[in-house]
């Protein structure tokens, strides 16, 4: 193209690109919540429920629901619907167009990083979802602990060796040294429906899917739940493991000896329980943001933004934590739900549930349906994950849709490829979770709410809330995004790094030199991607500052893009 007199100037490319909406109102709460139910909301909740005492849990849950998940919520929303009036849609744009400070596309990068970097794992495990619905519907799951009796305890051992192998826990490189293994090949075609659906677009890839994904997840899962709650007292030689009980363990707070307040005093209840609710609403991804960001300048966020959420807590209180918490709490009984038993929120699902199917009259329709269901959760919010940085790649370098697909699809190969070979221990997995799904998210959300609140300001906050809203936010949720959130953010992130950090530095300390590289590896990994995106970011907002899409920096406090402008030049 260089030298061409006729080829097309850059604001002429950015003009040309057709501006993305929601198809439909429906559409954008359905791919909303899409985003937000997953693997969360049916393995880590009923983990973290079972492994917190059950009832006492919820105590802490719903309070971080209010005076977290949903503002910080209803800020990602504002502030993406905010953005996108002003032609951007992706976290270092519409960061820009909030608070014009050299920094602001910065915490854009990391908005970009926190999706993409757990897509790199996420998209692994629900490849597993989907090897075991498969392997359930072809029968093949009941020679696992085939001969061994009906003995909990050997069915479980016997799945969690099964599971082991099949993630390739014994050994880096396990599962591409030899034959292709199951985990490759289902990892291979997860990936490829994702970046399918992606190429799509919004409205015929993302809203489509999820049009019909999450009725379908939701009817398969109460499937599972009629199963459960009718199944009475199956073991009859235990009395005490019943229905009942069960959802007694879910709901009653008081556990064993302690009385609720000395259960409550347990700060790490309380870390848990904040962390869930940001994985479970994907609050504090970049991911509301950028969807949030194709809604009409008066399309309403406060119904929108609490529908999706109220969707959310459904599917996690109501189907996840009434499915597994009990089946757990009748099956391997209350003494087995510690973390020690159970390993990690993910053991829940892959270790323990199989065998309870096994023991489980139609167990094998029932594990296919449930992991079917997982997988169906699980893409819903993957695709999520990819949306952010396309539109960044799209916005920022005119790219085409075939080519910033292409370009993501390269980045995350590149990471997932790490992930499978590092799979010893799942520490690449573990490495990416805790350091991009946990601590990035509580940066990004104290980020998130900071700016609304001190930055932008309340008052401005409020009315670009009110436009198009069917409700009020209620005058005390002002005083919660402002002083309250960003107080308990700031509290329970420095109490969780003081707590966690130096463990963890110490247990990377102690380990053997073969795991130590693979930690520091993943950690050199997320550094460069961050660098990477940060780079890209800054390139980005030079090309929006140079075709006047942004006024340099530091030049208005607040923008002067009028809205409607960016539609236009977008569109
Ligand atoms: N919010 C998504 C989940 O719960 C990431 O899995």
């Amino acid at each position: 193209m260089a030298g061409n007199p006729n080829a097309p100037t850059e604001p002429a490319l950015a003009r040309r690109r057709i501006r993305e909406n929601w198809g439909s109102r429906l559409g954008v709460i359905l791919a909303v919540a899409g985003s937000a139910v997953g693997l969360g909301n049916f393995l880590r909740f009923p983990g973290l429920a079972a492994t917190n005492g059950g009832g006492v849990f919820m105590i802490p849950y719903f309070i971080s629901l209010v005076i977290l998940g949903i503002p910080i919520c209803w800020v990602e929303w504002t502030v993406g619907r905010y953005g996108g009036a002003r032609g951007f849609n992706s976290a270092p744009g519409i960061f820009s167009a909030l608070w014009p400070n050299r920094v602001s596309k910065y915490f854009g990068a990391l908005a970009l990083l926190i999706p993409v970097g757990i897509y790199m794992y996420y998209v692994y495990v629900e490849a597993w979802c989907l090897a075991y619905a498969w392997d359930y519907a072809v029968g093949r799951m009941s020679q696992y602990g085939a001969g061994t009796s009906a003995d909990t305890a050997a069915l479980m051992s016997a799945h969690t060796n099964h599971f082991k192998s099949f993630v390739g826990m014994g050994e880096n490189g396990l599962l591409v040294h030899g034959d292709l293994q199951q985990g490759v090949v289902f990892l291979i075609i997860v990936f490829v429906v994702n970046f399918v659906l992606i190429y799509r677009g919004l409205t015929k890839g993302i809203e489509a899917f999820c049009k019909y994904a999450m009725p379908l997840l939701v009817i398969f899962a109460l499937i599972v739940l009629a199963r459960v709650l009718t199944l009475g007292t199956p073991d009859p030689s235990r009395p005490e493991a019943n229905v009942n009980n069960a959802l007694g363990f879910m709901w009653n707070p008081k556990t064993g000896d302690k009385t609720v307040l000395e259960s409550l005093a347990n700060p790490e209840l309380w870390l848990n329980a904040a962390g869930q609710i940001f994985f479970s609403l994907s609050v504090g991804f970049g991911i509301v943001l950028n969807y949030a960001s194709y809604l009409k300048a008066d399309d309403d966020v406060v119904l929108s933004g609490l529908t999706a959420s109220s969707t959310n807590e459904f599917c996690e209180v109501c189907l996840g934590g009434l499915i597994t918490v009990p089946v757990a709490f009748l099956f391997l009984g209350e003494a087995n739900l510690t973390k020690e038993v159970l390993g990690s929120s993910f053991s829940l699902g892959f270790m323990s549930l199989p065998a309870v199917f096994a023991k489980m009259p139609a167990g094998n329709f029932f594990g296919a349906v449930w992991f079917f269901m997982l997988f169906l959760a699980a893409i819903t919010s993957s695709l999520s994950m990819l949306q952010p940085a396309i539109a960044f790649f799209e916005e920022g370098f005119c790219m085409g849709r075939r080519l910033s697909v292409t370009c993501l699809g390269l980045l995350t190969a590149i990471g997932g490829l790490l992930v499978v070979y590092f799979s010893k221990d799942l520490l690449a997995t573990d490495t990416l979770d805790f350091w991009v799904g946990t601590v990035c998210i509580f940066m990004l959300a104290t980020v998130e709410v900071v700016l609304v609140g001190w930055v932008f300001g309340i008052e401005r906050a409020k009315e670009e809330v009110k436009r198009g809203a069917a409700l009020r936010v209620p005058g005390i949720f002002w005083f919660i995004i402002k002083y309250v959130s960003p107080a308990y953010l700031l509290l329970i992130f420095g109490f969780w790094c003081y707590k966690n950090i130096p463990d963890k530095i110490r247990t990377i300390g102690a380990m053997t030199p073969e795991d130590r590289g693979t930690v520091l590896l993943m950690l050199t990994f997320i550094v460069l991607l961050l660098v990477f995106f940060a780079l890209l970011a800054n390139l980005a907002h030079k090309r929006w500052v140079a075709t006047g899409r942004l006024p340099a920096e530091r030049s208005h406090r607040f923008p002067v893009v009028p809205v409607g402008e960016g539609r236009r030049t977008q569109a």
